[in-house]
């Protein structure tokens, strides 16, 4: 049934129809869509633009419509032919089941400031929801940097650079996490503002009250201009921009752990549960959580180009084009929610092989620079400490040592400012208490 056939002669097109409807991918707004009409109709029973009676009777229909969907009573098929979009639906349900008083409920209101709202609404929901999970993520970081304490390399360049431990590597993702979580936060505070009221794009004549409306909603105010109420995505476009910055946080994450569990580093073991095996060789266990996860994000990095595509030339107020906000949008939100869990679950069953990560950060001269710094503390300066260092790694290399394997009288040979003190510098762990190194475990730098 259409809400609107008065002014046409003809039947649509079937395909038409059918590329027309949003009820496939749309119906999952039904909560929001009820919920938000709930909100209109009191309103207008209270404004005294319908009578209080009819006002009861489509609270108590489209009451009845949620449980019955909750309850799994009435089934949303998402079948296009079933409904052009969840209003739709719900409203031609409401007058189904009450009759015509049930006409009345989209008094004052059109469908543009309703999706306008039930987007709203969902994003908001969703984005508290995602909150959650980045923390739960932050958490299962936190714990598995608290249980393994081993010093680790540092790298640039993919190249063993310095030392630094575990926990302090892991803590590097939990700052970019907290970021993620506050660009969420910062999202959520711009977008909670109710669309509800601005009608098709010019308000209503009816006296509606949208403060109202927005309080009920737990809106902080309703939206300042109706024509950029009903047209404005702007939510959504950050949402998924503050969603493709935790892809690529996680991405980055799985990169890292799937050059870790691999033969050439062995720094970790991902559980059985978060790995796969090869259909021809036995021996196989590859990373493929980790590795979907990396390849997921180009999804979402381009659900949030679509969305910029979309908007971007866009006369006001409202057009049929951004009917396409919904696929793109809920497809990243389900792809970031689902890596957000399958990470937490990969964290929190990674074991380190604490042996292999301390083994590699005594080979590669980790504690080249600090023997550089220690020349300096004895007046050195440093481009000349740094000269000195490098002659010493290129001797050391030579003989297949480390430098902490040299004796006083051979270091001696390359400046004659060492003395015992240098072996506080070669040492991985009292390098990690010397100046603001402590920071990295865990220590306050004064
Ligand atoms: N299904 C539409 C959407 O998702 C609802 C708004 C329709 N408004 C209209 N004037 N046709 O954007």
């Amino acid at each position: 049934m259409k809400l609107w056939g008065g002014r046409f002669r003809q039947q649509e097109n079937q395909m038409m129809e059918d590329f027309n409807s949003s009820f496939p991918f749309d119906y999952r707004l039904y909560e929001q869509d009820i919920t938000g009409s709930l909100a209109h109709v009191m309103m207008l029973g209270r404004q005294k633009i319908i009578e209080q009676s009819e006002a009861e009777a489509i609270i108590a229909g489209l009451t009845g419509i949620l449980e019955d969907i909750a309850t799994g009573k009435l089934v949303l098929s998402g079948k296009a032919s079933d409904a052009e979009d969840i209003h739709t639906f719900v409203e031609v349900e409401l007058i189904r089941r009450i009759g015509d008083v049930g006409k009345k409920l989209h008094t004052g209101r059109s469908r543009n400031d309703q999706v306008a709202l039930d987007m709203r609404m969902y994003a908001r929901d969703q984005a508290e929801v995602l909150v959650d999970k980045v923390q739960m993520l932050i958490d299962a970081l936190e714990k598995k940097g608290e249980e393994y304490s081993c010093l680790m390399p540092g790298y640039t360049h993919l190249q063993r650079a310095q030392v630094v431990t575990f926990s302090y590597h892991m803590g590097a993702y939990q700052s970019m996490l907290r970021r993620d979580k506050k660009r969420i936060q910062n999202a959520l505070e711009l977008m909670n503002e109710s669309p509800l009221g601005c009608a098709a794009l010019a308000g209503t004549t009816h006296n509606i009250d949208r403060n109202q409306t927005a309080q009920a909603l737990s809106f902080a105010k309703p939206v300042d201009n109706f024509l950029d109420g009903v047209s404005d995505r702007d939510y959504l476009l950050e949402l998924l921009s503050a969603m493709s910055i935790i892809m690529v946080h996680l991405s980055r994450l799985c990169e890292e752990l799937i050059l870790w569990s691999s033969q050439e580093f062995r720094f970790v073991d991902i559980d059985d549960a978060y790995a796969t095996g090869s259909s021809i060789m036995p021996q196989k266990k590859n990373p493929d959580a980790c590795e979907l996860v990396r390849g997921k994000s180009g999804r979402v990095f381009g659900h949030l180009m679509g969305l910029l595509t979309v908007m971007k030339g866009l006369p006001l107020a409202y057009n049929k084009d951004m009917q396409e906000d919904k696929q793109g949008f809920f497809d990243a939100l389900d792809t970031t929610m689902a890596c957000l869990d399958i990470m937490q679950g990969v964290i929190s069953t990674l074991r380190v092989r604490e042996d292999v990560m301390e083994k590699s950060v005594r080979e590669g001269f980790l504690n080249a620079t600090e023997v550089a710094d220690y020349l300096v503390s004895k007046g050195v300066p440093f481009r000349d400490a740094h000269g000195i260092v490098g002659r010493i790694v290129i001797a050391c290399e030579d003989q297949e040592c480390a430098i902490e394997d040299l004796s006083l009288d051979q270091l001696r040979t390359f400046h004659s400012a060492f003395d015992e003190s240098i072996y506080d510098y070669l040492d991985y762990r009292q390098i990690l208490q010397k100046g603001n190194k402590k920071e990295i475990i865990g220590e306050k730098h004064a």
